[in-house]
């Protein structure tokens, strides 16, 4: 877990899922992957989606920038309808993106793949505005993503279908600041 620094949030987590460790070294894997197969290209936009993704955006670009090609960023909001732990694959747009991304070699950058509702939603919705390519990179993806066809070229770690929070991820929009992915105890739920 954390390096012995007192939190609040190590006291919640039943069993880690990814240490940052794991996760530090998988970033560094994931966009020398990449930067190799864009070395051809004059720069990549990768697109984030809010909020999840948006520590692995940071620290992935980071990473891609010790590579190249150089990148730009972008954001989306996206809201599958329904709450709690599962996802319905009705996508509703909370911020669309401000550019035009016609022509650019778009790179989305996703904190998970679970149902793959929401990204093979999303993957239509950016095919239909004709970027020069499409790809999309995550950091973690569930069993039952295989079920819909949406094609994840990279992938960071194939987890166990459970909850995870951290590295981004939430429950009820907390332990997003977690350094790690974990599963929580099952008494967090009943709080
Ligand atoms: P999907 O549509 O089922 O693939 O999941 C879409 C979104 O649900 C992801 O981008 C996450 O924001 C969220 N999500 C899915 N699984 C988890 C999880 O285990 N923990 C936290 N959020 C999750």
């Amino acid at each position: 877990m954390s390096d012995g620094t007192p939190n609040w949030f190590d006291a919640d987590i039943d069993h880690v899922i990814v240490s940052e460790e794991q996760i530090r070294s998988k970033i560094e894997e994931l966009a020398k992957q990449v930067s190799a197969d864009y070395g051809h290209v004059e720069e990549v936009l990768l697109v984030g989606v809010l909020k999840g993704a948006v520590m692995f955006m940071a620290d992935f670009a980071r990473a891609l920038g010790r590579y190249g090609p150089p990148a730009e960023m972008e954001f989306m909001a996206v809201s599958s309808y329904g709450q709690g732990t599962t996802s319905s694959g009705v996508v509703r747009i909370l911020k669309d993106l401000d550019r035009d991304i016609a022509n650019r070699h778009v790179v989305v950058i996703e904190d998970i793949v679970d149902s793959g509702l929401t990204l093979s939603w999303l993957m239509k919705y950016l095919e239909s505005r004709d970027p020069a390519s499409l790809e999309v990179v995550a950091l973690l993806r569930k069993p039952d993503a295989v079920k819909v066809h949406v094609p994840v070229k990279y992938v960071g770690f194939d987890i166990p279908n459970e909850f995870v929070v951290g590295y981004g991820l939430d429950y009820a929009e907390r332990y997003r600041e977690m350094p790690y992915v974990g599963v929580l105890k099952p008494e967090v739920y009943s709080r």
